[in-house]
């Protein structure tokens, strides 16, 4: 008994303890921010510390109303005004500054792409434009705490968030969401990485026990938030519903004390999701600073924590610890002394960023020589998905109110109620068109559609797949009927386009017949725009997939998702709940996520992970490696060989010596804009840790001595270029 309390204890010690070398939340190396927050926390009462952990719903919840001072959003943690501590204001955050049940009445915000389009432009320079979009959208509302930085993994295409999500690789979902942070964070605003850890499915994600072999999560999941932390430096963390190994994410030791604190020396401050926590004294040793939306909660856990000091169960030193993080933040962050809401954000740019997003995030998958449609075009027939009046977007958490106003919220039904941002395909299409007489057929009768096309010069079909927090797909295959649709209306017309307007990767069964597919994902309140840019090929695609497109479920790591979709609430259900069995989701294919198991098995996919096409063509030699002890870099000359100017995405992969646990991994890439015949040089150096394999009982990484290969080309199963290098054994430092 006294050996199980003692254990955490240690750790959160060990933890609290960072080396001289951490940076300072929001990259701030001054060193200013954790002396004025010891200044500050020496001159605090208990009660002011204990309200300082203790986070509220920032909304109307149980009959009573929002918190004096709340502007009304997610979270709200009052000030201390004594000490010039400013009130928390937390808002979601990760597609725009969300307005969860108009709380804020008629208050819009830029709706952008999904993050996977964001991380299909593979450009980090626009994801940290994004961050900075939503960041100053949310500070001119007055927010100074953006929920925002999701870096889970896609381990499964149909995970209900995959659309809040960056990619399955580690490499890219930490500088994408790293960059989104840092460009965020740049507004006097504190972001928020997310849900830390392994919160890769929704289904039973309250209840859900997902194992996972500790080294193959430093090697997948837990990799892309080390990277993304290191890159965006976010002021807090927010520890996820699911348990890990046996222990929810927010009393799990391991995942907060040792790996985030310990190991990767992280100095802000951990707070929960929204009705996560289950404990007073396990969450606060193990290293929980924060409870958030505490009313979501089963009790107000740390509403209790100033019992627990007192009766010695959890250290005074600890809630000094939780403090300093968080006030570390506030003053790292820039919070205090920017109170006030900032001037009002320029909307144009929110807006300019998300058009820049889906033009260069959709990916082109098909294209059998109809795109760009020519310009003289004269009939074209667009169908489905109410391209008439705007574009699909992810429901939860991170939806947003857009700027102009939902073009329509479908009645909950056929897509429970999926909301169209104002931006219609069909009239963006028209004005690209000018000369072209453009129909629209609403798809709801597959025959009608089919004969309307079978007259047309050119079709183009757009489909939708609704995804949402709480909730995963049963399937890979688009619903209400569309997969019937396409097919009637690509087999009455071989001009037919498909554009998909999913959360994630769909199935393709009417692949064959149709002349091109685009995949634009949800596509933000530009997106119609962007989409008939791509159509008229007044844009060049240039997206390239940062997920795998399997051709069915049955090559997934599980065909089935594991877990009881009836089992379980689909989100925290708040007071005096008992929640129910826990479900065990086994993540057997450990660090094989995405691309790695599709190589592993000799599987080959629909549509593999860095996959796409360009109204141009590139090519590839000449790759060059260089080694100095752990530092690989690795050079390759790309050229336009097509006659339109375009942006390449030359991808390095490498792979370590038989047996020795270094499976297929992206190494680095490069994004360069090219004219046509132009070549340059694309160099990367690679992270030492992608060469190494994880030794959990050492806590470090290794390198294995051996021969290494690495690859270049333009997708996962497309690398012709092949150079071989060796390395000596080395461990790198912790
Ligand atoms: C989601 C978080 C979100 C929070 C606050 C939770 O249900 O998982 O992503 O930030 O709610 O709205």
């Amino acid at each position: 008994m006294m050996a199980r309390r003692i254990i955490p204890a240690l750790a959160w010690l060990a933890a609290a303890a960072p080396g001289a070398a951490a940076d300072e939340p929001c990259g701030d190396r001054s060193g200013n921010a954790s002396a004025r927050a010891g200044a500050t926390l020496e001159r605090m009462t208990q009660s002011e510390k204990l309200s300082l952990v203790d986070g509220s719903l920032g909304a109307p919840w149980g009959g009573r109303p929002k918190p004096a001072g709340a502007i009304g959003s997610a979270g709200y943690v009052p000030a201390v005004p004594r000490l010039g501590v400013p009130a928390l204001q937390e808002t979601d955050a990760e597609l725009g500054v969300a307005n969860p049940g108009n709380i804020r009445r008629g208050d819009t915000a830029t709706a952008m792409p999904s993050d996977l389009a964001l991380a299909s432009t593979w450009d980090l320079p626009l994801a940290r434009r994004q961050g900075e979009a939503v960041g100053a959208q949310a500070r001119a509302k007055g927010f100074n705490v953006l929920l925002g930085g999701a870096a889970n993994l896609i381990r499964d295409p149909r995970g209900g968030r995959t659309f809040e999500y960056f990619s399955e690789d580690p490499l890219v979902t930490g500088l994408m969401a790293g960059s989104a942070i840092a460009g965020a964070q740049s507004n006097h605003i504190i972001s928020t990485t997310k849900h830390y850890a392994v919160n890769d499915q929704e289904t039973d994600r309250v209840v859900l026990d997902v194992r996972i072999d500790p080294a193959a999560a430093r090697e997948s999941d837990l990799l892309a938030f080390e990277i993304d932390v290191e890159r965006g430096h976010p002021g807090s963390v927010m520890c996820a519903y699911n348990q890990v190994n046996g222990v929810y994410s927010c009393e799990n030791d391991w995942l907060l004390n040792q790996v985030l604190k310990g190991d990767w020396r992280y100095p802000g401050y951990v707070m929960s999701d929204w009705g996560a926590v289950h404990s007073t004294v396990r969450s606060a040793l193990a290293g929980l600073d924060q409870e958030a939306g505490e009313q979501l909660d089963t009790e107000n856990f740390f509403g209790r924590l100033g019992l627990a000091v007192k009766e010695g169960k959890v250290p005074e030193a600890r809630l000094d610890d939780m403090v300093r993080r968080i006030l570390t933040s506030i003053y790292a962050c820039g919070l205090a002394g920017n109170e006030s809401a900032s001037d009002p954000a320029d909307l144009r740019e929110g807006e300019a960023a998300a058009l820049a997003i889906e033009r260069e995030g959709a990916v082109l998958l098909r294209n059998e020589g109809v795109l760009p449609l020519a310009a003289d075009t004269r009939r074209i027939l667009v169908v489905g998905a109410l391209a008439n009046l705007g574009v699909p977007s992810g429901g939860g958490s991170s939806q947003v109110v857009p700027t102009g106003g939902i073009a329509l919220k479908e009645p909950e039904g056929r897509n429970r109620a999926m909301i169209f941002d104002p931006s219609s395909p069909l009239e963006a299409i028209r004005r690209q068109f000018p000369r072209a007489r453009v129909d629209y057929a609403d798809g709801s009768n597959p025959a009608e559609a089919a004969k309307g096309a079978a007259g047309a010069d050119a079709v183009v079909v757009f489909a939708d797949q609704y995804l949402t927090e709480g909730v995963d797909a049963p399937d890979l295959n688009l619903p209400n009927g569309q997969d019937a649709l396409i097919e009637s209306v690509a087999r009455a017309n071989r001009r037919t386009v498909v554009v998909l307007e999913t959360g994630g990767p769909v199935v393709m069964p009417w692949l064959d017949l149709t002349a091109a597919v685009i995949e634009a994902w949800y596509p933000g309140q530009k997106g119609g725009e962007a989409i008939a840019d791509i159509l008229s090929g007044a844009v060049n695609p240039s997206g390239r997939l940062t997920v795998t497109f399997p051709k069915s479920e049955a090559q997934l790591p599980h065909p089935r998702i594991q877990g009881d979709p009836r089992g379980a609430p689909e989100g925290p259900v708040g007071r005096g709940h008992r929640y129910g069995r826990n479900f065990v989701a086994d993540y057997s294919e450990g660090a094989l996520v995405g691309y790695k198991w599709f190589f592993a098995r000799g599987e080959r996919p629909l549509f593999p992970f860095g996959y796409g096409l360009s109204y141009t063509k590139f090519g590839l030699r000449d790759l060059k490696v260089s080694v100095d002890g752990d530092q690989v870099t690795a050079s390759v000359i790309v050229r336009n060989v097509g006659s339109r100017a375009g942006a390449a995405i030359p991808q390095l992969y490498l792979s370590g010596p038989q047996g020795d646990g270094v499976p297929l991994r992206l190494a680095g890439w490069s994004r360069i804009d090219l004219a046509p015949g132009e070549e340059r040089e694309a160099t990367i150096s690679v992270d030492p840790r992608l060469l190494a394999t994880f030794d959990e009982a050492a806590r470090r990484w290794r390198i294995a001595a051996g021969s290494y290969r690495m690859t270049a080309g333009f997708d996962a199963d497309h690398r012709d270029l092949v150079a071989s290098f060796s390395l000596e054994s080395a461990e790198l430092p912790p």
